[in-house]
């Protein structure tokens, strides 16, 4: 018997058994012919069975019963009953309640069963191609609704970052603008010099938040498109802390809080980039001084050797940050509602810590108790990671 069996026949005559063997041989599909219920049906499971072919009347079993227990294993066969003229009635009944495909009746005529068997076959295959058609389209259609979905969703987020930039710049335009026409004034001899000195004040101040806003928008958005390629070195981030510290340090101090450095002597080497992660460290630093009253901030760093990743750590013991505000710290303008009423800042800082840090491989996290203080971590690989590109 071939290897793709897809016939399989039951009849308890010996010499029908026989004669269709003869018959079938020739035929393009393998056949399975027996008197055994139970070796039929364990063959199902075995072959790619297609069409099953059943005599009514057998000792053990009736065809219907049988069909029936075939439907069971494998609704998808074609089921054909293979009767003598006394039981059509029972056939056409099989048929009306689908529980069998059709029927032959004996004696048959050679040339009529073989074409009925192919017909089968090929019944068979079509469904079977129908079927596998069907879900292909419906996983392709999926496919395209979901990347629909993401597209809007891209827009949407696109739409109201411009609609917030555009929102940010005006603000500080808006206070030049009319500290310059009051300073017009001033050449027409309508205020005094004193109140001149504070409007420069102003204006200079908002040219500087707008030059600034413009800049990290910039960062932001030429990290995200992927355009801006960072460079990694090795470096030791020890390093970059102790040179960023001078700069902070007569900043913490000036609002009565202690900048305390714990760094682990012997850091490996970790490739970054120097100015991006001085970036990171200044935004949290900054944060951290920003943000707390009274104490300290603490920056330590450490080898951690089970992750194969050096961390930085800045800690305050400032106000704290709300489980339910965590998700919402990484978005791009986001400002806490209860930040000490209005403090300096466009809320981009740690969505650029984020994205630089992803630049690198690395991650950024927050521990925070409220009230109690906050505490910002961040991760760089030290093992070699095959798509970080170095110059
Ligand atoms: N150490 C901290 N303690 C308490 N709240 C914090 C701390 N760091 C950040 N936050 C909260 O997260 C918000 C977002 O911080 P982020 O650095 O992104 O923006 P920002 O500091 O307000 O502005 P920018 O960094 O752009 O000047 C802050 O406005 C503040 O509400
Ligand atoms: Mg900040």
């Amino acid at each position: 018997m071939g290897e793709n069996i897809h016939l399989l026949v039951l009849d308890d005559e010996e010499n029908i058994l026989n004669s269709l063997r003869r018959l079938l041989i020739t035929e393009p599909y393998g056949v399975f012919i027996t008197a055994d219920p139970a070796e039929a049906l364990a063959v199902i499971g075995r072959h790619k069975i297609k069409v099953v072919m059943s005599d009514q009347r057998m000792p053990k079993t009736s065809g219907i019963e049988f069909l029936a227990e075939v439907k069971r294993k494998d609704p998808n066969i074609l089921r054909i009953l293979f009767t003598g003229h006394a039981d059509i009635q029972v056939a056409e009944d099989a048929i009306n309640k689908g529980e069998v495909y059709r029927f032959i009746s004996k004696p048959w005529n050679d040339g009529d069963l073989k074409m009925i068997l192919r017909e089968a076959m090929q019944r068979f295959d079509l469904v079977q191609e129908n079927r596998e058609l069907f879900a292909l389209t419906q996983k392709q259609n999926q496919e395209l609704q979901n990347a629909n979905a993401a597209l809007k969703n891209m827009i949407e987020k696109e739409k109201a970052f411009t609609s917030t930039v555009s929102h940010e710049l005006r603000t500080p335009l808006a206070s030049i603008k009319m500290a310059v026409d009051i300073l017009s004034q001033c050449l027409q001899g309508k205020i005094d010099i004193s109140q001149a000195a504070r409007l420069i004040d102003v204006a200079k101040k908002n040219v500087d938040r707008l030059a600034r806003l413009i800049t990290d928008v910039l960062t932001l958005t030429r990290m995200e498109s992927g355009v801006e390629k960072i460079k990694l070195q090795e470096a030791q981030v020890n390093e970059l802390i102790q040179e960023l510290a001078l700069v902070e340090k007569p900043v913490a101090e000036g609002k009565g809080l202690l900048l305390k450095l714990e760094l682990e002597p012997f850091l490996p080497l970790v490739p970054l980039n120097a100015d991006k992660i001085t970036q990171v460290l200044a935004n949290l630093i900054g944060n951290a001084i920003k943000f707390t009253e009274k104490g300290e901030v603490t920056v330590t760093s450490h080898f951690n050797k089970e992750k194969d990743q050096v961390e930085v750590r800045v800690q305050d013991t400032g106000r704290g940050i709300a489980p339910e505000d965590i998700p919402k710290l990484f978005q791009k303008f986001k400002q806490l509602e209860n930040s000490a009423s209005k403090v300096e800042g466009t809320g981009l800082g740690l969505a650029i810590c984020k994205e630089i840090l992803a630049n690198h491989q690395g991650n950024i996290w927050i521990e925070s108790v409220p009230g109690k203080g906050s505490t910002f971590i961040f991760a760089l690989p030290h093992g070699e990671k095959k798509e970080v590109s170095r110059g």
